[in-house]
């Protein structure tokens, strides 16, 4: 008896999944063209769904996939998808270029619930004012598309974003953004002047009508589509030069590539000196950065070699005293240097040295159909020489190993104060760490991901605290996953376990953001900003209270 109201309560809940996933796609077919939709019986969904997925992890049998794909190509496709999803309980997850490391904008790690997907490949115009330095850029537009477009308007004219042209700008500035003009020019995110979102109820809401809360919460804080889906962004363009440096040097291990890197920590955030940390540190308080904001010199430190791979916004001559006075042991001459015109550096290095200005408008790139895995860190004070050695001689040593990519911070994007966006990683840090590894079948993923894991836990007394930061483009699930609480509403305090790592104290207020635009929790997964409405922030006064 039990066993048969079981089976008929299930295979109620079976009949109506089926009737609202059904209503949903009726309610889509009358608003959006059949062209655009593509749904489960649809044989091309599936290479529309592979279009741009980055991370063959996430397309295995095993991937949760959507009831269907929207390639939106305006507005009124993405306020539909919102609408209908709202109406017949299928939630959505927004693609832009599909870079996301979890793969969050087209799988879902919960079997239970239906989703579809917005994918904005078709939404990607790019409207550069020359006059104003500013320009419209649609999500769907990679990076490459939108430095192409600015390059074409003006040389003189760039915009301060990730490395790699293939990376949505969607996601990207959702998350921060930041590549070789962060120090000079800080995050894609500190450039957002306005932005079109999409809201849970189907409205297009633009900076004035968001509201000063959700606009601030977008720039840096808009993880998964939390509060909507962006549609386009204004954002303001820098000046650059008409001519600026690249450099690579690359020094091995044994040609002493651990006491360059030892150097490098203390001198490419800010630091002018070689004495102890401890020195180090008080006098970089006193002084701007010591490395002109004009030079990023990064490193990618892989196997026993340690590249050092730099962008230098002025010319060779102009670089050479600079290097020779505060980074001679790199052994930098005119030999090294590579002059060239701005949108050529980002070719020249993200691509290497082959590689045309119009390779930037490719929306794929070699290399994204590996498997992979990272995870970050920030850095506030110089790791010592002897853990560097033990990382050389030890971690990057492995079968097994990956790499490590040091982006040094300091500059423009430190004199950005922690709340002015909910990117908190400001003031005081010396670099990013992402720890990453690849591998070309699944059999290897257990000792490649394994690699990852037991390196972020070797590194635990070597980098921030309290919390230990992480930077959310850098999307790692195993930092803490949401759980859904009471009122089928995201737990807030659940959330705090991955959301401080990334926000810090920024996380609450971004909660509070989240409140107010979609209380209700329909843009949600596994790391999106939880609600947290009036009743719990006073339950959380109260216990305050009551604890002091
Ligand atoms: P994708 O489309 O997968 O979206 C990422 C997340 O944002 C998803 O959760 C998605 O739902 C959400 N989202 C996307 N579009 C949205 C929209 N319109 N509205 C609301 N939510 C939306 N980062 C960096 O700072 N500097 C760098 O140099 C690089 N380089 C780099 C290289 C490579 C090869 C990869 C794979 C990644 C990077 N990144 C990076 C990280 C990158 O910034 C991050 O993965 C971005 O979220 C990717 O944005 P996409 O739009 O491509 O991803």
């Amino acid at each position: 008896m039990a066993l048969a109201m079981l089976l008929a309560i299930s295979s109620f809940f079976i009949i109506s999944a089926h009737a609202s996933s059904d209503n949903f796609l009726l309610c889509l077919s009358r608003a959006i063209p059949e062209q655009l939709l593509f749904t489960r019986s649809s044989p091309p969904i599936a290479s529309v769904l592979a279009s741009s997925v980055r991370n063959p992890r996430f397309l295995t049998p095993a991937t949760v996939r959507p009831l269907c794909i929207v390639t939106a190509t305006n507005a009124s496709h993405v306020q539909a998808a919102v609408v209908c999803g709202r109406r017949h309980g299928v939630r959505l997850r927004v693609r832009s270029g599909g870079h996301d490391y979890e793969g969050l904008s087209y799988r879902s790690a919960r079997a239970e619930e239906p989703f579809a997907v917005v994918d904005l490949v078709g939404f990607r115009s790019v409207r550069v004012n020359r006059r104003e330095a500013t320009a419209w850029v649609d999500s769907g537009a990679i990076l490459g598309e939108l430095y192409y477009a600015i390059a074409k308007v003006s040389g003189r004219l760039a915009f301060p974003a990730g490395m790699c042209p293939t990376v949505g700008v969607g996601g990207h500035l959702s998350g921060g953004g930041f590549g070789m003009l962060l120090r000079k020019h800080g995050l894609a995110t500190d450039h957002v002047m306005d932005a079109t979102l999409v809201d849970a109820k189907g409205r297009i809401l633009d900076r004035k009508a968001m509201g000063r809360d959700v606009f601030w919460a977008i720039r840096g804080g808009g993880v998964g589509g939390s509060f909507g889906i962006v549609l386009s962004w204004q954002v303001k363009l820098v000046a650059v030069p008409p001519t600026v440096t690249v450099f690579t040097v690359e020094r091995s291990v044994e040609q002493g590539a651990v006491d360059i890197l030892a150097k490098w920590q203390e001198v490419a955030p800010s630091l002018p000196d070689e004495q102890g940390a401890v020195d180090i540190l008080a006098k970089w308080q006193e002084v701007a950065p010591s490395l002109p904001d004009e030079l990023l010199v990064r490193v990618v430190a892989q196997g026993q070699v340690a590249n050092f791979q730099s962008l230098y916004l002025g010319t060779c001559d102009a670089l050479l005293p600079v290097m020779s006075s505060r980074f001679p042991e790199l052994g930098v001459d005119r030999t090294h240097c590579k002059e060239m015109n701005w949108l050529q550096s980002v070719a020249n290095i993200f691509l290497g040295g082959g590689a045309t200005v119009e390779d930037l408008l490719k929306r794929t790139a070699s290399g994204d159909t590996v498997f992979n895995k990272a995870t970050s860190d920030y850095v506030r004070q110089a790791i010592p020489r002897d853990i560097w050695l033990q990382i050389f001689t030890s971690w990057l040593a492995r079968p097994t190993a990956g790499l490590m990519i040091l982006d040094p911070y300091g500059g423009k994007i430190a004199s950005v104060s922690e709340s002015e966006t909910p990117f908190p990683h400001r003031a005081g840090v010396l670099y990013n760490v992402q720890y990453m590894n690849f591998w070309g079948s699944a059999g290897e993923e257990a000792a490649r991901t394994g690699w990852v894991r037991d390196l972020y836990a070797f590194m635990t007394p070597h980098v921030s605290k309290n919390p230990r930061e992480a930077y959310v483009n850098y999307k790692d699930l195993s930092l803490g996953a949401n759980v859904v609480g009471g009122g089928n509403v995201t737990s807030f305090e659940a959330g705090r376990v991955w959301g401080e790592k990334y926000y810090k104290g920024n996380f609450r207020r971004l909660a509070m953001a989240k409140a107010q635009i979609d209380p209700n929790d329909y843009f949600r997964n596994e790391q999106s900003i939880p609600p947290l409405g009036n009743q719990i922030i006073l339950t959380n006064v109260a216990r305050v209270d009551h604890a002091a």
